[in-house]
């Protein structure tokens, strides 16, 4: 049976129609017109225990709007959300004991005392046993590297050092779903990687269900094997993440560093104007509907000696793009095909 099911769920905002022309702010002001959105529409899915989806769409798509949904804070229009038996809206107590939430650009600890005495008001509101809080401080502490900093008060914490406490403060109380909004954002390669390793061992150990908002493509390689992509309110695709990438990601771009530079001549020959220079680094736009990576690589190791590649795919945000622009196509056609 699955652990989170959610049912042609919908929320509908209300929103003010601004008028045009003369004295259009008097007018909106003496009688406001609105009108209902959809915010979210009639979206359906259901995770089990243990699983990790990430959850993507463009900016205004309706993901913080679902999680705020499942987390209790906002009540559907219509629709319905279930996690292990408890309807989050009805019981947000109950819901709240089973959840953490972390959001990447806010933060949930308290801004003028230590890391560590954040830690112990959680242990307070949740009423953690002391075994499990050392426990849990103890193995966070060391896969996060927060000892160094959790005698500073918080708002002294660089953004990286925010954000591995507030992963910590939130699963304290061992919660069975965490929902992340945009963990790593704004994190250095290195904090980010922590924090998905983090995310993965947690999950690992204590199989934990992890619901995962983000633009960063790594974040998704790293944890996701499943992807739900969210558009204006509706469900686009729910599926493997290989599957979108497979289809929908148009070029890589290849760096590739040679020993000595090559003549620009030679390169152009090849690779036209999808080669950028920069010294002694080529950058390769690749088509992959024309060519693969590999043989660009092949190419320059052919012709230079090469000391170092690397392979940058189409970012989750171009993947998205390209799969609206294919429904765009497939509508217009059959459009065309009805006419
Ligand atoms: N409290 C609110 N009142 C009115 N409109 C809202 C409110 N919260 C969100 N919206 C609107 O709902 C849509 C979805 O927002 P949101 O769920 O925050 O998107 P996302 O998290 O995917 O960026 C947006 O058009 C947003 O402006
Ligand atoms: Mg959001």
């Amino acid at each position: 049976m699955s652990y989170i099911k959610v049912d042609s769920l919908t929320k509908q905002f209300k929103s003010q129609i601004r008028r045009t022309g003369s004295m259009s702010a008097f007018k909106d002001f003496i009688a406001p017109r609105h009108e209902l959105k959809d915010a979210v529409k009639d979206v359906s899915f259901t995770i089990d225990k243990g699983e990790i989806v990430g959850y993507i769409g463009p900016n205004g798509a309706g993901k913080s709007t679902t999680i705020k949904m499942m987390v209790g804070i906002l009540v559907p229009t219509s629709g319905s959300v279930e996690i292990g038996g408890i309807v989050p809206y009805e019981n947000r107590l109950a819901n709240s004991r089973k959840i953490g939430v972390v959001f990447g650009q806010r933060t949930q600890l308290w801004w003028d005392i230590p890391v560590i005495e954040t830690f112990k008001l959680m242990q307070y509101i949740y009423d953690i046993p002391d075994r499990q809080f050392e426990t849990n401080i103890r193995q966070f502490a060391d896969i996060l590297g927060i000892d160094e900093f959790v005698n500073t008060p918080v708002r002294q914490l660089s953004l990286g050092q925010r954000m591995r406490a507030d992963l910590c403060a939130a699963l304290l109380h061992n919660p069975e779903i965490v929902y992340l909004d945009e963990p790593t954002i704004g994190l250095d390669v290195d904090v980010k990687e922590r924090v998905r390793g983090f995310i993965k061992e947690i999950n690992r150990t204590r199989e934990t269900t992890v619901i995962l908002t983000t633009h960063d493509t790594a974040d998704l390689d790293k944890l996701c094997s499943r992807v739900m992509v969210i558009d204006r309110g509706s469900m686009m695709y729910d599926g493997e993440l290989s599957y979108l990438k497979r289809n929908y990601s148009s070029h890589e771009i290849v760096t590739v560093e040679i020993e000595s530079e090559l003549p620009e001549r030679m390169l152009r020959a090849r690779f036209g104007s999808a080669v950028t220079l920069d010294g002694r680094l080529c950058h390769v736009r690749v088509d992959r509907e024309r060519e693969s990576s590999a043989d660009c690589i092949a190419w320059f190791i052919h012709n230079s000696r090469v000391l170092d590649v690397k392979i940058r795919e189409t970012d989750i945000d171009e993947v998205i793009r390209n799969m609206y622009g294919t429904f765009k196509n497939a509508e217009r056609e059959s459009e065309a095909e009805a006419q």
